[in-house]
């Protein structure tokens, strides 16, 4: 059981310097994951290079470490090439969300983005190299007994795809202007930003050879948290400042996105993501004392001012 006083135990400093420690390690990790900036043609490696280490939380290589860490993995070593696989879709998806065809945006992790940069061309490639990159990094892992590399390679490739998170930006993308449900919107914020998220803990599970029991609570947490992140990221867009975010806020509203303050208002989405974050931290039962850094994670998410 997470107990209180298990999570009381690690406190809140306890979190932010476990937090840096992994961002670190992550860090060091993606450096080396991408060739050097100097490699022929330079302005690809560059451009990669450009918006996968221009900082942004590590949200999800950091769920992947805490996920295995839940499921009995002691070294992060084995889990990191996973863990900057889906930093890198992850980067891929942002570069493209803000190129002119979709969000135009001129700002991304406190950087002009990566077309204002290298133009539209370079920064369509920079994507795309940078997806490519991440599946011949998952070939890095030692796969554990019960997921083969086949089965990570697989799902992995189901979250970033036509299903999942490009089924998400296409009906976000054709959602602008409309008047949708919220089960519309719920539809496309699980795609669009749940896979990715789901998928960042289940790599991490199943590297530590979960249990079936355990790679359910990972995915139902996953679930939870995934829909509850965007439905933040959608409120900060409201509430916060370009520079507090190092994206453009108030975009959303401007391009007539489908978003659950646009549909259901501001308190709301505060009380949804909330009820999902509860949601989250109850199916973490199955995994047990172990699980208290993917607690303590989810409940700082809720709190996070960017
Ligand atoms: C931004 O993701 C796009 C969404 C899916 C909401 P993050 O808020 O995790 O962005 P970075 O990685 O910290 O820059
Ligand atoms: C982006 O959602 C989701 C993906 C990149 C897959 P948003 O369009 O809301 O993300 P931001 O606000 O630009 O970071
Ligand atoms: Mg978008
Ligand atoms: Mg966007
Ligand atoms: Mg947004």
């Amino acid at each position: 059981m997470t107990s209180r006083k298990a999570i009381r135990s690690q406190g809140a400093d306890g979190l932010s310097a476990y937090l840096e420690n992994q961002r670190n390690l992550i860090e060091r990790a993606l450096a080396t994951a991408v060739p050097a900036a100097s490699v022929r043609p330079a302005t690809i490696h560059a451009a990669m290079r450009y918006s996968l280490l221009a900082g942004g939380k590590r949200l999800r290589p950091i769920l992947t470490l805490a996920a295995a860490e839940a499921c009995g993995i002691k070294d992060p070593a084995k889990v990191l090439p996973a863990a900057c696989a889906v930093e890198l879709i992850h980067t891929y998806s942002l570069i493209h969300d803000d190129l002119p065809c979709m969000d135009d945006d001129d700002l991304r992790r406190g950087r002009p983005t990566s077309h204002k940069v290298y133009g539209e061309g370079v920064a369509v490639l920079a994507g795309d190299a940078l997806l490519t990159r991440a599946f011949a990094l998952l070939t890095d892992i030692s796969p554990a007994k019960r997921y083969p590399l086949s089965v990570l390679l697989e799902e992995t490739a189901l979250a970033a795809g036509s299903l999942q998170l490009i089924a998400g930006q296409v009906a976000d993308i054709e959602a602008e202007g409309k008047k949708l449900s919220i089960s519309d919107v719920r539809f496309i914020h699980e795609r669009k930003t749940g896979a990715m998220i789901v998928l960042s803990l289940r790599l991490g599970a199943m590297i530590a050879n979960a249990t079936p029991g355990q790679l359910k609570a990972v995915t139902q947490f996953g679930k939870a948290l995934g829909l509850a992140f965007q439905i933040i990221d959608d409120i900060l867009d409201v509430t916060q400042s370009s520079e507090q975010l190092g994206k453009s806020a108030g975009k959303d509203l401007k391009a007539a996105k489908a978003t659950y303050p646009a549909v259901i208002g501001l308190e709301p989405s505060h009380k949804q993501a909330d009820r999902l974050t509860k949601k989250a931290l109850g199916a973490l039962k199955e995994l047990g004392f172990q699980s208290v850094r993917l607690h303590q994670i989810a409940e700082r998410l809720m709190i996070r001012g960017s």
